[in-house]
């Protein structure tokens, strides 16, 4: 049997997306990262990913004005043309329509710089400091219509140390964000039975995740 094929979507730096590369580069790894793709033709990630020789390409939401829809399907076309059968988000700024949450139910893993249910959105690090926790952290979750809410699939968690900054704080959960999501997709990719690509029956009866993170 052969492990399920993924592709990452990314915006920028593409950091996590190369944590997942490097994982699945091991032969006991059970997924294998197919394809990158950006909506930002130039996301730094892009080249990090062609230089591990993984496919990458660009769909520039720009080319499709306001139709936010459009471009998904564009997306979508690519991740359908490629075998894609898990879909992991990896600092992709795009918010989904429904369209493309409906088509990768239980099929799409999002990684979020903090401990869900708080601080869902952007500039967690600085957030989570203003609100003094002690504790912070980062998620891997399974993506639903609501953005940063879909059912948890792993977490880790880190100190806030005193003196820390946005920066400093950040640097802390991303260490950890790139340990998290390997193991969160290793979880869900051999936990999980995918349905193949071209069975569209999971959208009428969608599967929910089974992963568990070791
Ligand atoms: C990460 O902090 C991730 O949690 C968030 O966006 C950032 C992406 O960083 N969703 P990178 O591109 O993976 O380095």
């Amino acid at each position: 049997m052969t492990s399920p094929r993924v592709a990452v979507l990314i915006s920028g730096r593409g950091s996590n997306m190369m944590s997942l590369v490097r994982a699945a580069n091991a032969p006991e790894f059970p997924a294998q990262i197919a394809l990158v793709l950006s909506n930002n033709p130039s996301a730094a990630g892009l080249d990090l990913a062609r230089a591990a020789g993984i496919e990458a390409r660009a769909v520039d939401h720009r080319g499709f004005g306001h139709e936010r829809k459009a471009h998904e399907a564009a997306i979508n076309a690519e991740l359908r043309a490629h075998g894609i059968e898990i879909v992991c988000l990896a600092g992709y700024m795009r918010l989904l329509t429904p369209f493309m949450v409906n088509a990768w139910h239980g099929r799409m893993l999002n990684i979020h710089p903090s401990l869900l249910p708080a601080f869902p959105g952007l500039h967690t690090h600085a957030r989570a400091l203003a609100a003094g926790v002690k504790l912070h952290g980062c998620t891997v979750h399974s993506v639903t219509a609501e953005v940063d809410c879909g059912p948890i699939l792993a977490q880790a968690a880190v100190p806030v140390l005193e003196g820390d900054t946005e920066d400093t704080l950040g640097a802390r959960v991303l260490r950890q964000e790139h340990i998290l999501y390997p193991a969160a997709l290793a979880a869900a990719a051999s936990g999980h039975k995918f349905p193949s690509p071209d069975e569209m029956s999971y959208l009428a009866n969608p599967l929910p995740w089974k992963g568990r993170v070791p």
